[in-house]
């Protein structure tokens, strides 16, 4: 055992990871984070297939050092990722911690968003199991961290093709509705808007209705704009890209309009460099944590500090962090 500061739980000497709910890039990285810090610690690692199902199905491997080499630049997840019903049970969960006890695991890192954490929490009160959370996830909608994994590359592959479809946008004169994901917040909206110089941005925090909207793309014309690209979160309340140009064209139908949804590619990809140090940073903390005695909390990174915070708090709603984005796209997009 190393001389690293850290309180040992002497009891502690099987972790297991899974990723859960939706993937994101970087997820990877923080399986192999989370494996080699166990393993530097003296415990064993095991990894559990199809998030919360393959718990519940008992779907366990040990991973050694190096079944997790060369996947720290890899999108995806090596342990698959799965949104699980029967775990939304108290039975589920109830096959599930038999599972753990039957393959004597004695905590469990889970990698995931929202979903996962909130089974989680139900699990932990349930059953006693210690658990600590990673934030993966391409939304970022999750308080008790500044940036969730997968976040910075979801975003930069949204600008890239943003600025793909600019090109195309100014040489024909028209207006684009570009659909971003991000289930009920704007953080992928947002900052995919400001970095790509939206006329719009169309989220539930930023509160623009369809009529604002025809009046900054008609002052937008009057000031000489030639191409305007409107960013749609997939959750507006208005609906997604699709209705909303609807909307737009029946108030005011001078515009050449085209639509692209970008999908699921927003969750491909290989990670940014940003989103494999935070992912390397979490999965250290994660399995750290639990050593020192920590439960029920997700890890995470706030003002560059390392935090925890129990999982009730982290899936509170971070949509008010916004403000400031929503105003900067404002101001810039005159
Ligand atoms: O939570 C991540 C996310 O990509 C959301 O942005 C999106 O609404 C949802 O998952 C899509 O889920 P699925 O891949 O199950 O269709």
């Amino acid at each position: 055992m190393k001389n690293d500061g850290l309180i040992h739980i002497e009891s502690m000497k099987k972790i297991a990871v899974l990723t859960s709910g939706g993937d994101s890039p970087g997820m990877n990285a923080a399986i192999r984070a989370v494996v080699r810090t166990s393993v530097y610690h003296g415990c064993e690692a095991v990894g559990v297939f199809q998030g919360y199902q393959g718990l519940i199905d008992g779907d366990f491997k040990r991973l050694h050092v190096r079944s997790v080499a060369k996947i720290l630049g890899r999108g995806g997840t090596i342990l698959k990722s799965a949104r699980c019903k029967s775990f939304h049970s108290v039975e589920g969960r109830r096959l599930a911690h038999q599972a753990l006890l039957e393959h004597e695991v004695d905590a469990l890192v889970v990698i995931g968003g929202n979903g996962t954490f909130e089974g989680a929490m139900h699990f932990c009160r349930e059953t006693g199991f210690p658990i600590i959370g990673i934030p993966g996830t391409i939304d970022n909608d999750l308080s008790g961290s500044d940036f969730t994994i997968g976040f910075d590359t979801a975003t930069n592959t949204v600008v890239e093709a943003v600025d793909k479809i600019r090109d195309t946008a100014d040489s024909h004169n028209r207006l684009f509705f570009v659909e971003v994901m991000g289930r009920d917040s704007g953080f992928i909206a947002l900052h995919s808007g400001i970095a790509t110089g939206a006329v719009a941005v169309m989220t539930p925090e930023s509160g623009i209705s369809i009529n604002d909207l025809v009046e900054i793309l008609n002052s937008g014309q009057a000031s000489n704009k030639t191409s305007s690209i409107v960013i749609v979160a997939e959750g507006h309340p208005e609906g997604g890209a699709f209705e909303i140009a609807k909307k737009v064209h029946a108030i005011d139908n001078k515009y050449e309009t085209r639509i692209t949804v970008l999908g699921h590619l927003q969750r491909g990809g290989d990670p940014s460099c940003a989103d494999r140090v935070l992912a390397s940073r979490l999965g250290v903390a994660a399995v750290e944590g639990l050593l020192s005695g920590k439960r029920n909390v997700m890890a995470g990174v706030v003002n560059d500090q390392l935090v925890y915070f129990p999982f009730e708090e982290v899936i509170e709603n971070k949509s008010a962090s916004l403000k400031d984005e929503v105003r900067i796209a404002k101001i810039l997009s005159i």
